[in-house]
């Protein structure tokens, strides 16, 4: 017998304890499509400018209905508690957690992936790289790249309110996410120069 049976866990609360939050909730799913129990709802929203619509259980989260049901898997889940920033999209332009968010609770909301960031451009097929991608890019703001779609948003939307932010307020804008890499130090330059790039690009126009 093993020393956790012996604390009083039985095996199947073993087993539950050695699964991811993940593969639970894939085991859940799992069996609930194939009961067929759950009720499911249409949901439609408009995501990067196209409205979607597609079915899912009132209790789906907003990140996994984007990832599984729309197919948008540039929303990163990490901590699935509201604490890494990994998810974050805008939400009528608004930062929001998206495993934080039930999928219903978004219905005929503007919602911002990392997939909708570039500029679209005359729709010929070239897109350009938001200022916030460009300067991540010139500043190496990413290593593994896992926490980025996180900060892009949650700066872009940042940026929109404050154009001209100090190296301080650049480290306060990104306090809400976490990077496991800590590459905070070239995130914080990434935000200078998006910010610098805004401009550029302002003045361009
Ligand atoms: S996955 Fe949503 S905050 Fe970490
Ligand atoms: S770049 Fe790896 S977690 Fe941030």
């Amino acid at each position: 017998m093993s020393e956790m049976t012996q604390i009083g866990m039985t095996q199947s609360e073993m087993t539950q304890s050695e699964m991811t939050q993940s593969e639970i909730r894939q085991r859940d799913s799992t069996q609930t499509d194939s009961t067929q129990t759950e009720p499911l709802l249409e949901i439609a929203m408009r995501v990067n400018g196209v409205v979607n619509t597609a079915r899912a259980p009132a209790r789906r989260l907003l990140s996994d209905f984007l990832r599984h049901e729309l197919r948008l898997t540039g929303t990163h889940v990490g901590c699935e508690h509201g604490v890494c920033g990994a998810c974050t999209v805008l939400v009528d332009g608004t930062p929001m957690r998206s495993c934080l968010m039930f999928a219903v609770t978004a219905q005929d909301h503007e919602i911002t992936t990392v997939e909708g960031l570039a500029d679209s451009g005359d729709g010929a097929g070239e897109s350009t790289m938001s200022p916030v991608q460009q300067a991540f890019i010139e500043c190496h703001g990413l290593q593994c790249g896992f926490c980025t779609p996180g900060f892009l948003t949650t700066i872009t939307a940042y940026l929109q309110e404050n154009p001209e932010p100090t190296e301080t307020d650049a480290r306060e804008a990104i306090s809400g996410n976490l990077c496991r890499c800590t590459g905070y130090q070239n995130i914080v330059k990434s935000v200078l120069r998006a910010a610098e790039l805004t401009r550029e690009r302002g003045a361009g126009e």
